[in-house]
């Protein structure tokens, strides 16, 4: 090229520069993500609970009644929250710490990676728990990589501070926050010294230390609201009171949180979105594809959309929507790409942005787990369309696991002592057949909203069944599955993939 033509194209792109920067104003993300949490928020009607900045955010924003996590475990949730892709997909079969080690697949193009590659900048502060670390790039980070989770996921004076240093820089790029909270995650199994939810680090009794900015809430254990599927048991009211504390903290570091981005005058930019990554660490709960164990609160407030504030949907969400909603706010395409051989990675999810706009007919959601710990083998893939959810236990004739966290719970170590001793449990369901579970499991949640009834041997829902399962089939080919034909298959990918017959009697 000629100089004085390499000038004119120097000029026009400094133009066009200049054109947007003044024309519209930056349009930023906040992700705000509980770990563990639940409906334990008074805007999903809980009463006995405290959530006054919880509250405040619904009623800037839409409040989804049917979101679902597509996987009941803290690092393959993370993955797929912030790839778009199950777990199956993404690689990151469960957790990524010590000697679970899962991480996803190196040629995986992650938010935060084509997110910077389109000029935004980004931020996590708190639990990571994902990798490896040139799959998830952000340009800061404090994390359990070089912090301690206590202080950068629990501390929320320490969270304050850190989210002013993030918006105080002089940089001119729109920006994706990701705030990833450890409250209200349990402890009893890493920090017992803290109580079985951590909630009384930072307390300031004596040994605790001090959050400056925490107003610690307590709760009566005869006051909390016992969610259908967990047993009904002083030791379970007294965990619930405990988990109810400390997510008070974390109400409040969301508070605070909010507050920052006023003050830095970003709140009329910034979508803020709040969700958690899996279930109640409670049976039934974390690491179960059953509705308990999937359904999260799901709160999308965007300051162009006061029309739906402090309204309630209907409409299905998943966490998978999670990456297509922030690329479309952001006006970034989905890459043309394959992970592995030919096949194009596609997005299964949604833009929730839509939702904003007007209510949405969306009634489908999925969801895929293989493992929580390593040896928690497990696979299980779910849909859950309308008031039925199907559930494909895959080895089925294998215990349901249970992991280290939950097992030394009072909650769980008060079940095991009922079912041993045979005093009642004050559960819905008895552990036998919490361990042993069906191949097949169909449930009208509408009408059982516990889950007890299997309707898949009932001739009855025989057409309900076929509908879901061939949802489901497809959804797993769609999303390149490896255990699209387990269990009584294998997958033979020569030519084309097939599932060739085992004859294993299943
Ligand atoms: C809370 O309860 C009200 C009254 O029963 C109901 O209309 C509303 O749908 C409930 N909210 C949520 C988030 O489920
Ligand atoms: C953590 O890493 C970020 C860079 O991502 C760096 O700015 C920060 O200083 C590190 N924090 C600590 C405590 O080492
Ligand atoms: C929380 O963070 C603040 C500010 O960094 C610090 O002063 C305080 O000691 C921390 N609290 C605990 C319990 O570590
Ligand atoms: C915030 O943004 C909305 C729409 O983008 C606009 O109508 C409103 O005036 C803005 N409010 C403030 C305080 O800037
Ligand atoms: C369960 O039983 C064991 C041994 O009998 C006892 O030490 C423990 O305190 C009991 N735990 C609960 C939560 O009841």
């Amino acid at each position: 090229m000629r100089p004085r033509a390499l000038l004119l194209l120097l000029l026009l792109l400094l133009l066009l520069g200049a054109l947007r920067s003044g024309g519209s104003p930056a349009r930023n993300v906040l992700l705000l993500l509980a770990d563990d949490g639940g409906f334990e928020i008074g805007a999903y009607n809980n009463s006995a609970i405290r959530t006054p900045n919880l509250d405040a955010l619904a009623r800037r924003g839409l409040v989804f009644q049917n979101a679902f996590t597509s996987v009941s475990s803290c690092s393959p949730s993370r993955a797929s929250i912030l790839t778009g892709l199950p777990q199956h997909q993404n690689g990151m079969y469960g957790l990524h710490q010590d000697v679970h080690h899962f991480n996803s697949f190196d040629g995986v193009r992650s938010l935060p990676l084509l997110l910077s590659q389109a000029g935004v900048r980004t931020g996590i502060i708190g639990k990571k728990h994902v990798g490896p670390g040139a799959v998830y790039p952000f340009d800061f980070a404090y994390t359990e990589e070089n912090s301690s989770v206590l202080q950068v996921g629990r501390n929320i004076t320490r969270i304050k501070a850190l989210v002013r240093r993030f918006l105080q820089s002089q940089d001119e790029r729109p920006f994706f926050l990701y705030v990833a909270f450890h409250d209200p995650h349990r402890c009893g199994h890493s920090q017992p010294q803290y109580g079985p939810f951590c909630e009384r680090f930072g307390n300031g009794e004596s040994g605790m230390g001090w959050i400056p900015d925490w107003k610690p809430q307590i709760y009566r254990p005869e006051r909390v609201q016992v969610p259908a599927f967990v047993p009904d048991t002083p030791a379970a009211r007294a965990d619930l009171a405990a988990q109810y504390t400390t997510i008070g903290r974390m109400d409040q570091g969301i508070g605070l949180v909010l507050q920052e981005l006023r003050r830095a005058g970003f709140l009329n930019s910034t979508l803020v979105i709040y969700t958690s990554d899996n279930g109640i660490p409670f049976p039934g709960g974390r690491t179960n594809l059953y509705r308990s164990g999937t359904a999260e609160p799901l709160l999308l407030s965007s300051p162009e959309h006061p029309r739906r504030w402090g309204q309630l949907s209907p409409a299905f969400a998943s966490l998978l929507d999670l990456t297509p909603t922030i690329l479309d706010w952001f006006s970034i395409p989905y890459p043309a790409y394959s992970i592995f051989g030919s096949r194009q990675v596609q997005l299964t999810g949604k833009s929730l942005l839509p939702a904003l706009e007007s209510e949405q007919p969306w009634a489908t959601a999925f969801s895929s787990q293989s493992h929580h710990e390593v040896t928690m083998y497990y696979p299980m893939r779910a849909v859950q369309h309308g008031p039925f959810r199907l559930i494909h236990n895959l080895n089925y004739k294998m215990p349901f696991p249970i992991d280290q966290d939950l097992y030394v719970s009072p909650t769980f170590q008060d079940l095991l002592n009922r079912s041993r001793a045979g005093r009642p449990t004050h559960w819905h369901r008895s552990l036998r057949r919490y361990y042993y579970r069906e191949r097949w499991e169909l449930f009208d949640c509408s009408r059982d909203p516990g889950e007890g009834q299997n309707l898949a041997p009932d001739p009855r829902y025989g057409h309900t069944l076929q509908q879901l399962r061939a949802m489901l089939l497809k959804w797993q080919w769609d999303t390149g599955d490896p255990w699209v034909c387990a269990p009584d298959a294998v997958l033979e990918q020569r030519l084309s993939p097939q599932c060739q017959p085992l004859h294993n009697e299943l």
